[in-house]
């Protein structure tokens, strides 16, 4: 394979920092497989991919918990552009928030569903061709500031982001015979385009916190996961790196990080609860408004918001993911599909309690 038709997979490539990845690698002449959930924002920057630039990529709505799905885009990238040399595991939601004495537990698991298990699946396939090909190969997970720090995210969304910097770690080590290069990046206060104009009171707030005058951009990150996705890396494995301004390095400051957060947060859910009255464009208009939306403007992870016992989802997104069940199934509200048994949560006392699920 030449330089010039090296393949990449984007897991979450639809939106924010895996469209400037992608953006990136195709400008780079990567061919790239966007493996997104969000459909209608794939389809979306396929459209805007015209000419040459249009054979280099494709989009396949994936759920990275799946690893049906997974394991699909893959396959899909290797049967259209011929091998693998690349995977990003960008794909991440803000999950579980709220007081930890009122997280669901439910909530808790979809988080690390997505964060976690997302990438290990990304990880596990995209190792698998790439070690049977015998050429090596470059994985980059997206972690964040959050997996480093206690005061950048919410608890769950902070210890599943943990778990991909040393998984990441732990692959690397494991791969590095067969040439398989396995690395993280760490965004700390990135600039999302619902901000807008807010950038300037965001970069007051963060004064105290992060060294660096300007909050990230985007294309910030999108740069270093292409820069350990390339051969300048050759020799880079198992590092995390941060891309936070000076965060880490600075540590304790004048502020802490949960402060400026809580700040950021007030300011920026304000102003996104706002109608938006802006000219639609790029995905940013694919993405849902309000206040959720304010929590991604204030640097933290999307979808992340301080109502309580509640966790963060996309439109159309299922409110409660099924969850796997001893037997093999999959048990969610109703019927359990494996072993035919009435699944769900034991009842309040006074409601009926014959659909209680027994392993
Ligand atoms: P974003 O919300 O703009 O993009 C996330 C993408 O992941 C979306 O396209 C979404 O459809 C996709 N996605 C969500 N759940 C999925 C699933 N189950 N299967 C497949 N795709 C799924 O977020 P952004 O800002 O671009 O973040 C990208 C990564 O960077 C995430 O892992 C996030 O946790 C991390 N990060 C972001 C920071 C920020 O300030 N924006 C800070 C630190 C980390």
């Amino acid at each position: 394979m030449t330089e010039a038709s090296r393949v990449a997979v984007v897991t979450g490539g639809a939106s924010v920092i895996g469209r400037k990845t992608v953006d990136r690698l195709v400008a780079d002449d990567w061919n790239v497989l966007v493996a997104d959930f969000n459909g209608i924002a794939g389809e979306a920057l396929l459209a805007e991919f015209d000419g040459e630039r249009a054979a280099r990529i494709d989009f396949v709505p994936t759920d990275v918990f799946d690893e049906a799905q997974v394991e699909a885009a893959v396959t899909r990238a290797v049967d259209r552009f011929g091998g693998l040399d690349a995977m990003v595991n960008n794909a991440g939601v803000g999950g579980a928030f709220g007081p930890i004495t009122e997280v669901e537990v439910e909530d808790w698991g979809y988080t690390f569903a997505v964060v976690t298990r997302g990438v290990f699946l990304g990880t596990k396939h995209a190792a698998r061709v790439m070690k049977a090909a015998g050429r090596g190969g470059a994985i980059v997970n997206t972690a964040s500031l959050a997996g480093i720090s206690g005061g950048a995210g919410p608890q769950a969304y902070s210890a599943a982001k943990a778990g991909v910097i040393n998984f990441t770690r732990a692959v690397a080590v494991e791969l590095a015979p067969h040439r398989i290069r396995v690395n993280s990046v760490s965004p700390g206060f990135i600039r999302t385009p619902i901000l807008g104009s807010g950038a300037k009171h965001m970069e007051k707030l963060l004064g105290g916190v992060q060294p660096w005058p300007e909050v990230g951009e985007p294309s910030d990150v999108a740069s270093v996961i292409v820069f350990l996705l390339g051969a300048d890396s050759g020799f880079v494995t198992g590092e995390s790196i941060n891309v936070d301004g000076g965060v880490t390095a600075a540590g304790p400051g004048s502020a802490t990080p949960s402060e400026a957060i809580r700040l950021l947060e007030d300011s920026s859910a304000s102003r996104a609860d706002r109608p938006d009255r802006s000219p639609s464009s790029g995905t940013a208009s694919q993405r849902p408004r309000g206040r959720r939306e304010g929590a991604a403007a204030a640097g933290l992870p999307p979808h992340t918001g301080r109502r309580p016992r509640t966790v963060a989802r996309l439109p159309g997104a299922p409110r409660r993911r099924p969850r796997p069940h001893p037997c093999g199934g999959v048990r969610g509200p109703g019927h359990h599909r494996s072993c035919g048994r009435t699944a769900g949560r034991p009842r309040p006392p006074g409601r009926p309690t014959a659909a209680r699920h027994r392993p």
